[in-house]
């Protein structure tokens, strides 16, 4: 069924791949060591990621094995899985967000109905889509909320990601894997209301990799590096925010705040102190930054604003 194609450039799927998405997979230098990812992750991608999740993400991908980051939300598992597939394969990943109505249609490929109509199902008809793409050009694959997709969805993948390769019946054709840079990472958020259960056949065959809100200098460290220098965060500022977020999380808040709230409640602050005209971040901007950023429902108002009170002393 397979038909040989040596020249990339005459293979007519391959052209449209390279036409539509080329562009985005621009190539970069690989980096498969974890200590390397590690200080690239930080100075380039601005993540602090702990060498152990890059060592065991990578050890899967050397399996042929997909990996599932799983945890609460804004603790970096897209944008972590993001940095990672694209310093593996050396070339940025395709992001598929999942959707109960994601079907292999939207994700391997379809046919313009115009065109079909016209000369049949064929090349000059296909349209490929991410996840052809990225087996193609050897790319890596973040299937983002896995657990808003159906099972039927989820064993598709599965199936594509073991056998490294995808079937177009329409088009009579296989396509193959070229090299190691077609890996998948999919996020789920298990707290998340309103969502699927992965099936046991999805979670035997994934390297599930959890991931947590980080230690509190780890947390320091990321609001530093992803907030300005000025207005500046003192210690006693970045202990409120830290100390503040922490019993948030014990709490009974129906959205708690992750990393993602910490960076954008210090970066909030900083903002309402440059527009006062102080050159450090007060107790006050820290305190007027914290309800917008941190209250996602009205039913949660009262917790945060009592645990604020308490924090900054104002009980
Ligand atoms: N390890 C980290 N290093 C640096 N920034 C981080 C880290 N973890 C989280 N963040 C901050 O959180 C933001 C959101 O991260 P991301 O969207 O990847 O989280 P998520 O776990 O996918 O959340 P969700 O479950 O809501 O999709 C980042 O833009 C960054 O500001
Ligand atoms: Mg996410």
């Amino acid at each position: 069924m397979e038909m040989a194609h040596t020249h990339p450039e005459r293979d007519p799927i391959e052209a449209k791949v390279a036409e539509i998405y080329g562009d985005v997979a621009r190539p970069r230098e690989p980096v498969r060591s974890p200590s390397l990812a590690v200080k690239v992750l930080e100075r380039e991608f601005r993540l602090i990621v702990d060498e152990r999740i890059v060592a065991l993400t990578y050890a899967a991908f050397m399996n042929g094995r997909p990996v599932l980051f799983e945890g609460p939300p804004g603790t970096g598992k897209t944008e972590v899985g993001e940095a990672l597939l694209e310093l593996w394969a050396g070339r940025k990943p395709f992001l598929l967000p999942c959707s109960e109505n994601y079907d292999e249609y939207k994700v391997i490929g379809d046919f313009h109905p115009l065109i079909a109509m016209r000369k049949g199902f064929n090349e000059e008809s296909f349209i490929p889509r991410p996840l052809l793409a990225a087996l193609i050009l050897d790319a890596g694959v973040l299937v983002d909320e896995i657990r808003r997709s159906s099972e039927d969805f989820q064993n598709m993948l599965l199936d594509v990601v073991d056998k490294r390769r995808i079937i177009v019946p329409e088009l009579k054709r296989v396509f193959r894997a070229r090299g190691p840079g077609f890996q998948v990472i999919f996020t789920s958020n298990p707290e998340d209301i309103a969502q699927n259960e992965l099936s046991d056949a999805f979670l035997r065959r994934v390297v599930r990799i959890p991931f947590d809100y980080p230690p509190r200098e780890v947390e320091a460290r990321i609001i530093r590096l992803r907030s300005d220098s000025e207005p500046r965060l003192d210690s006693n500022v970045m202990n409120l925010i830290l100390g503040t977020l922490e019993k948030l999380r014990r709490s009974g808040l129906s959205h708690k705040p992750g990393t993602a709230e910490a960076v954008a409640w210090a970066r909030m602050a900083q903002a309402l102190a440059r527009l006062r005209g102080r050159s450090v971040v007060s107790l006050e901007d820290a305190y007027d930054a914290a309800m917008g950023v941190l209250v996602k429902r009205v039913e949660d108002e009262e917790i945060v604003d009592s645990v604020l009170r308490e924090e900054f002393g104002l009980a």
